[in-house]
């Protein structure tokens, strides 16, 4: 009975959607990055009946309010739709948006990704970070979470149940020497007991998502042929694989998260929705997300795939349109540069005053390109790396696990990784962000670019120092390049 009614939603729904799709004016008034409307809405379609009513009926709510039918179509739309659903606790009446929790950190991926950017974090007057991209990651020394609160510290339940703990993050003064502040983790209000002994936390900052998606398209021969554990070449940068077993005792090359802790995006999404917002999916099929058997409340809380309901609470079809939307960030960034040019050649005027401006801008870009190289950033950061399959993909990441010193070192350990190992950052997206909300590195510390590199160490140390030894013109160069990532 239920189903009927359901299927009859979709059917009125999705007719919605047909006229929706067909009256949006699509070329012309689309920027030009956002390829046209597609000619055909079927594969959305049938992804869309795929959602179930409630989430069907959201879904068009957001379609006729929100973008025009973006890049890849339909089931991109449909994607970021997903990505900024707020989900609510299990036994709603709309029964695909059920199964937030029952512990969570966020009810979306975008409460953490805006605009699927950068976390963003605000300094408040007392010296505390504020955000709920800033999440606590829990690991034994042994790097096993902790037997009672698991991967991560999840601040906030649904209604009847209690949140793990209270998180404040603060920044707190360097030590002589240091280019900025540090952050320190403090959690109070523990509802289930104490942390087992050699429970240790560490910080993560939700990184920026333009571009994550074409990591797992790297090469991974050409991934492993740039390792060199015993700095056999004596450039002083080794870098390792983060290897990762699985339950199965497969081990898969690790790629995605600040320590290469997930092997594709698939596998990061599905850590997302089970620790992150305490939903389930194929991948990660248990719907009470990071409730350990210890908390035995949370076990047996109400969630979205009860009562003989065979899907899990995020279905597979959800994934793939997600996954669409994160692939369509995939395209590197236009560059200023280029972006500046165009429209001077549209306004008719490419030699005019416009050109100057884009000439000098022009020539900082291509200094900074070089010191870029020069100071050994490249090293790490490699611009592009080949794809499997032909082409490149210009993340400005190899990929690997880099000692990067003392100072960044994380006692919240993850798969082979040192606490002071940590995956080169990709740069790419590095412009991105809102003003004064963008932090840096792992844990956030760094409040600006700058600060970032100078907190190098470990096998960076020697980029560091050729950053430092800089002129002000040639960092400024330097500082130009990076921004137009
Ligand atoms: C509570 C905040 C939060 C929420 C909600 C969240 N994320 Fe994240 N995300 C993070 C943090 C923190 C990291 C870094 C994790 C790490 O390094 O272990 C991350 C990492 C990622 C990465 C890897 C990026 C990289 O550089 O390798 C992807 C992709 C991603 N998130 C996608 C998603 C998607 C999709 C969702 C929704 C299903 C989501 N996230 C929900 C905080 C969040
Ligand atoms: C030995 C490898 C290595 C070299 C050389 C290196 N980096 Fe990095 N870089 C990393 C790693 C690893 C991280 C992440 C560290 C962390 O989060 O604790 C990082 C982080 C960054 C970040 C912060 C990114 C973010 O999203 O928070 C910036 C900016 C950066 N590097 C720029 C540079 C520049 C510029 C140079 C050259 C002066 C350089 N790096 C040299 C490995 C390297």
């Amino acid at each position: 009975m239920q189903s009927t009614a359901c299927r009859a939603d979709d059917a009125d729904v999705m007719s919605g959607l047909v006229a929706t799709a067909a009256v949006r004016p699509a070329p012309g008034s689309a920027r030009a990055t956002r390829p046209r409307a597609p000619s055909s809405i079927v594969p959305g379609r049938r992804a869309f009946r795929a959602l179930g009513a409630g989430l069907a009926a959201f879904l068009a709510a957001f379609l006729a309010a929100a973008a025009p039918v973006a890049a890849g179509g339909l089931d991109v739309v449909l994607g970021q739709a997903i990505f900024e659903r707020m989900w609510v606790a299990g036994g709603a009446s709309t029964r695909s948006a059920d199964g937030l929790g029952p512990l969570y950190n966020a009810r979306s991926c975008s409460g953490c990704h805006a605009g699927a950017g950068p976390s963003r974090v605000a300094l408040e007057a007392d010296g505390t970070l504020s955000g709920p991209g800033l999440v606590v990651r829990l690991s034994t020394e042994a790097g096993a979470p902790d037997p009672v609160y698991g991967r991560q510290i999840q601040p906030r339940a649904v209604p009847g149940q209690t949140a793990e703990a209270r998180v404040t993050v603060r920044e707190v003064p360097g030590a002589p020497g240091d280019p900025g502040p540090r952050v320190e983790i403090d959690l109070d209000a523990f509802a289930y007991g104490p942390l087992a002994s050699d429970t240790r936390a560490g910080l993560r900052l939700g990184p920026d998502l333009a571009g994550r998606a074409a990591l797992d398209r790297i090469d991974e021969a050409a991934i492993l042929a740039r390792a060199d554990p015993q700095d056999r070449d004596g450039d002083g940068i080794s870098g390792r694989p983060q290897w990762l077993a699985g339950p199965d005792g497969t081990v898969r090359l690790g790629r995605l998260g600040w320590r290469a802790s997930h092997a594709d995006l698939a596998d990061q999404v599905a850590s997302a929705f089970a620790n992150d917002l305490g939903l389930s999916t194929p991948m990660r099929p248990d719907p009470a997300g990071d409730c350990t058997a210890a908390q035995a409340d949370c076990r047996d809380a109400r969630h979205g795939d009860r009562d003989g309901l065979t899907e899990t609470e995020v279905t597979a079809e959800m994934l793939g349109l997600l996954t669409a939307y994160l692939q369509s960030l995939d395209r590197p960034k236009p560059s200023k540069r280029a972006e500046r040019l165009a429209r001077a050649e549209a306004a008719g005027t490419p030699r005019a005053a416009g050109d100057v401006t884009a000439l000098s801008g022009e020539a900082a870009l291509a200094e900074g390109q070089a010191l870029f190289a020069a100071s050994g950033c490249s090293a790490c950061h490699v611009p592009a790396m080949p794809a499997a399959g032909g082409g490149t993909v210009a993340a400005f990441t190899d990929l690997l696990l880099h000692d990067m010193g003392a100072d960044l070192a994380d006692p919240a350990v993850e798969g082979v990784a040192m606490p002071s190992e940590w995956r080169t950052a990709p740069l790419v997206g590095l412009s991105s962000g809102v003003p004064g909300s963008r932090r840096y590195l792992h844990d956030g510390r760094a409040a600006s670019v700058d600060e970032a590199i100078r907190w190098h160490g470990g096998e960076a140390e020697r980029a560091r120092k050729a950053y430092e030894a800089l002129t002000p013109d040639e960092r400024s160069a330097l500082m130009a390049y990076l921004g137009d990532l």
